[in-house]
């Protein structure tokens, strides 16, 4: 069983993710930023661990994620606050935690990325194309840091309930998918740490999660 660290660990995949991996039997701490979120996740089998990504150094997050064996990126700020704050959450905070990881002796790393063609056939602001220019560069961070990276892309989220089905890989078409089947993604890719300096598609689909999963191992 692992031990999870949760980075935006009160938001909605991560909550998913949190409730399905301590049933699991999964140890999970979850660093969240608003004291009323601490009942909810600790509710949901996760240890709450109060933190801001802006207000956090490198040393300080370190010492809060030293003790886990994996960490869980899954924060994002949701188009909130401008060009600025993603640039600060999505960005910057995913460098951060990357660092932070290091730093605690952390070596296996999962992020939740995005389609970079996301929407491409449908008018977007400035506001959407910078995220998504973000979210690769936050990729692209991950991806050169030496460490047991895992790059999820999930489709366009839904809160519509998983169906357990999915489809997932290198490349596959664009599409949505619930967040129940992202958390189950997670929960399973943590169990195959052979799984690793992957970027993985998903969206829904047909293929029961588990078995999905299990095809990308080599
Ligand atoms: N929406 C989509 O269709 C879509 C598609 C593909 C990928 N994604 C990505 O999927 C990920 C998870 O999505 P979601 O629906 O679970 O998002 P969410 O519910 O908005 O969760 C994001 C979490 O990040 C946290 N966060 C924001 N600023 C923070 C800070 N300064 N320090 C620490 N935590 C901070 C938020 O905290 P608070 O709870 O305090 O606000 C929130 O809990 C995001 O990274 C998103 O970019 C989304």
């Amino acid at each position: 069983m692992s031990n999870i660290f949760v980075i935006g660990g009160a938001g909605k995949v991560a909550r998913r993710f949190i409730g399905q991996a301590s049933e699991r039997g999964h140890s999970v701490r979850a660093l969240h930023r608003h004291p009323e979120q601490a009942a909810d996740l600790a509710a949901l089998g996760g240890v709450p661990v109060s933190g801001s990504l802006t207000e956090l150094s490198v040393s300080g997050l370190a010492d809060l994620m030293k003790g886990s064996d994996v960490a869980l990126f899954s924060a994002g700020a949701g188009g909130r606050g401008g060009p600025e704050t993603t640039a600060a959450i999505d960005g910057r905070g995913l460098e951060l935690a990357v660092d932070a990881a290091k730093e605690a002796g952390i070596n296996r790393f999962l992020l939740v990325s995005v389609f970079p063609d996301a929407l491409r056939d449908e008018p977007h602001s400035e506001g959407f194309e910078n995220y998504i220019r973000v979210k690769k560069q936050a990729d692209v961070y991950l991806a050169e840091s030496g460490l047991d990276w895992v790059i999820l892309r999930p489709g366009t989220l839904s809160k519509e309930p998983g169906t357990g089905k999915v489809r997932l890989g290198p490349a596959v078409p664009y599409g949505v998918v619930p967040r129940d089947d992202v958390a189950t993604t997670l929960v399973h890719i943590v169990s195959q740490p052979q799984i690793r300096r992957e970027i993985i598609e998903l969206t829904e689909g047909s293929i029961p999660v588990e078995e999905a999963v299990a095809g990308l191992v080599r």
